[in-house]
Parts: C-alpha cells; structure tokens; sequence
C-alpha cells in the first residue's frame, strides 16, 4: 500500500471504546455527539460486570483482553470508558501497547481543576476508583493546592441499571451518600463512574445548582478529538452518524444491553455480537 493510502486507511479505522458493561455508552454517545465522522466499535464486558468492587489486578488482566480484542478490529485509538478501568489499567496499558489509549480519569479532573474557585471538588465513584484516591493524585498534578473529598456511591449503578433515573428511592440514596458534602464548601463535583450522568438531575436537585457537576463523558471526548488531532488520525470524512457505524460487542447474551443502548444513544441500534472474551 502507498505511504498516503495507508494514512488514509488509518483516518477511515473506528475508534474502540470500552467498559466493563453499558455504562460507557455514556461516552460513546458524547463521541457520536462531537465527532460525528468518528466510526466506534464498543465493547461492553457485560459478563463480567461490574468492576466496581474488583481488584486492581483483575481489572488489568480484563483490561487487556480487552484490547487485545479491540485490536483485532483494526482500531486506530482506544477510550477507556470505564472510570474503575481507567483508574487501575489505563498506565499498564499505555506501556504495553503500541496505540493511544485515553481514559476518562485525566479529562474529568483537568475540568474540575478549571472549574473550581473555592479549590474544594468533591469525586463520586465506585468503590475501585475511590480508593485508587487517582482523581485526587491527577487534580493535584493541575494544582497542588486544591482539596479533594471522595465518596463511593455503589447503589447508582444498580439503580440506573433499573431504569430508576427519576425517582424516589434514588432521591433519598442521594441524600444519604451526598450528605458527605454538606458544609464541606465544594464548588465542583466529579460525576466519577460512567452510569452517573445519567442521574445528573437528582445529583443536582441534592447538591444545589451551585454545585458544577463534571461530566468525564463529555471532557473524555473532546480530549479525544485533541488525540486525533495530534497523532493526524482523525477522520477526514464527511459522515453523518449511520447505525452503520457503530458496532456493539459484549461477553453475555445481548439482550439487555441492546435495551439500554436504545433508551440512551441518539441512533438505532440493530445487533450486538456476543464474544467469548476470556479467548483474548
Ligand atoms: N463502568 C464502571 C465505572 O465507570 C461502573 C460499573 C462497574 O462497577 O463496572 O467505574
């Protein structure tokens, strides 16, 4: 192939994003919303799921099958979706593999480090990213003086996975495990696990609209188009998001998933592959 159809080829290659289940299609949704031209094979470990509660050595030893998976789909970038992936995995897999490889944890922090004035931000994860403290080790790499207050949420996950976006159970969960924050002068709260900004109305209606929510989704997908950029690998197409485009695989049966992903992606979605990924 000539040097200029191999550049070519590599503009046109899909992104690979993957999560440890649904969850990231929070941050494929913001990637089809702001690099519409970007084709995207997502891989969502829904048998696996979750990895909240996980070691950090399982995550890595999934992460990486995971990409190895990705990599056989001739991906020319790869988006952790995944806040737990990011926190434990994403450093072991820039060294090991030869291709960019983002995560939403740097993204997320860089935000709420612009954001914040009182320099007090508040982090809400799973049970994994909270204690890997890594938001407060990178928001501290931005600014050494800011005060970080982290608090893991465990039930928004299931309760999102419910469908319970607006209710009152959920109401009253945030009030419980946001009260962390009360009186604590927090001008910025990091929405630090991919199912969170789906509850982005109840966690604002409890924390008060004074309170900046940052969305990791979001900040993920505008670093990404930096990284296009950057490495000249951004799609010189003029597409418009098609189904098409986007290809879904997951390690359990796909039901459920396919449900989820119509109830939150702005395009139809027709099929999910189901993969053995443990063969990665
Ligand atoms: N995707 C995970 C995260 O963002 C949440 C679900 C899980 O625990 O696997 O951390």
């Amino acid at each position: 192939m000539a040097d200029n159809e191999k550049q070519n080829s590599m503009n046109m290659a899909p992104i690979g994003v993957f999560d440890s289940g649904r969850g990231g299609l929070t941050v494929a949704r913001e990637i089809l919303r702001q690099l519409p031209n970007e084709k995207i094979v997502y891989f969502g470990d829904t048998a696996r799921v979750p990895y909240g509660s996980k070691s950090k050595e399982t995550v890595i030893r999934y992460s990486r099958q995971i990409v190895r998976f990705l990599l056989t789909k001739n991906v020319k970038a790869i988006v952790i979706a995944c806040n737990t992936a990011s926190a434990f995995a994403l450093e072991e897999l820039k060294r090991e593999f030869d291709i960019p490889i983002i995560g939403v944890i740097r993204p997320g922090a860089k935000a709420a480090v612009e954001n914040t004035v009182t320099k007090r931000i508040g982090v809400i994860g799973t049970e994994g990213t909270i204690r890997s403290a890594i938001y407060s080790e990178v928001i501290h790499e931005y600014d050494r003086e800011a005060i970080v207050l982290g608090k893991a949420c465990p039930l928004f996950v299931s309760l999102v996975e419910e469908g319970w976006l607006h209710d009152t159970v959920t109401d009253e969960v945030a009030g419980r495990y946001l009260s962390e924050f009360k009186n604590r002068d927090i001008d910025t709260l990091i929405m630090g696990c991919t199912h969170y900004p789906l509850l982005r109305s109840t966690i604002m209606k409890t924390m008060g609209e004074d309170v900046f929510l940052v969305n990791p989704a979001y900040e993920t997908a505008a670093s990404l188009k930096r990284l296009l950029d950057k490495n000249g690998i951004a799609s010189k197409a003029d597409l418009i998001p098609k189904p098409e485009m986007y290809d879904y695989y997951v390690s359990d049966a796909p039901g459920k998933f396919i449900e989820f992903a119509r109830s939150i992606m702005p395009i139809e979605i027709e099929t999910a592959a189901q993969i053995n990924i443990e063969e990665y």
